[in-house]
């Protein structure tokens, strides 16, 4: 596509996907959790739930809509929820998981509205990390790919809408 370089191809993706579940398998108990952030982590999550299967977990799968970005590539910094948090979890094992953690403050926000559900435990996952980018300071549990300062698109990830439905994840350009 035009102004966009591959950075991670969809069988690099599918591969990083799959070490992670492996891993992910091994650490929490199989009958967790995991709580997607939306919209951009709805391709991760609908891959990860298939990666973890093969590798013998049993997630339950939610969502949480958090208010977007908007249009422009850098966020208000105000995180809002869009309705609510699922019910049931009280007692849970919980994975969040979000497409990229930049800033931090999506994370923050969505693990302290969890936590407040007296879920059991809680771990973190992103796909992508931008560790140069962070204003608050979190460290997800498990990332896919530490990234540098770039504005990625594709696999669910979006500039003003558009691009989530790419199979691989390239720069702006
Ligand atoms: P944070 O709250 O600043 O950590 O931002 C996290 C959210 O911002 C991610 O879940 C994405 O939806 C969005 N975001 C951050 N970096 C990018 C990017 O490079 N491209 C598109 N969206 C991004
Ligand atoms: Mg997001």
């Amino acid at each position: 596509m035009d102004g966009l370089r591959v950075l991670f191809s969809a069988a690099e993706i599918a591969a990083r996907v799959d070490a992670l579940a492996t891993e992910i398998a091994r650490t929490l108990p199989a009958d967790f959790v995991m709580v997607g952030l939306l919209k951009g982590a709805c391709v991760f999550v609908a891959d990860f739930a298939r990666a973890l299967d093969r590798a013998g977990s049993r997630p339950e799968i939610e969502f949480i809509r958090l208010s977007s970005y908007g249009s422009a590539k850098e966020s208000s910094g105000a995180v809002q929820l869009l309705g609510d948090i699922p019910a049931g979890l009280a007692g849970r094992p919980v994975l969040l998981v979000d497409d990229i953690v930049d800033t931090g403050r999506s994370l923050v926000f969505a693990a302290a509205q969890l936590r407040q559900r007296d879920i059991s435990n809680l771990w973190t996952c992103a796909l992508l990390d931008k560790p140069q980018r962070r204003e608050v300071e979190v460290t997800p549990d498990f990332v896919g790919f530490a990234i540098e300062d770039v504005f990625v698109v594709g696999y669910g990830i979006d500039y003003a809408e558009k691009y989530r439905h790419l199979p691989y994840i390239g720069v702006v350009e």
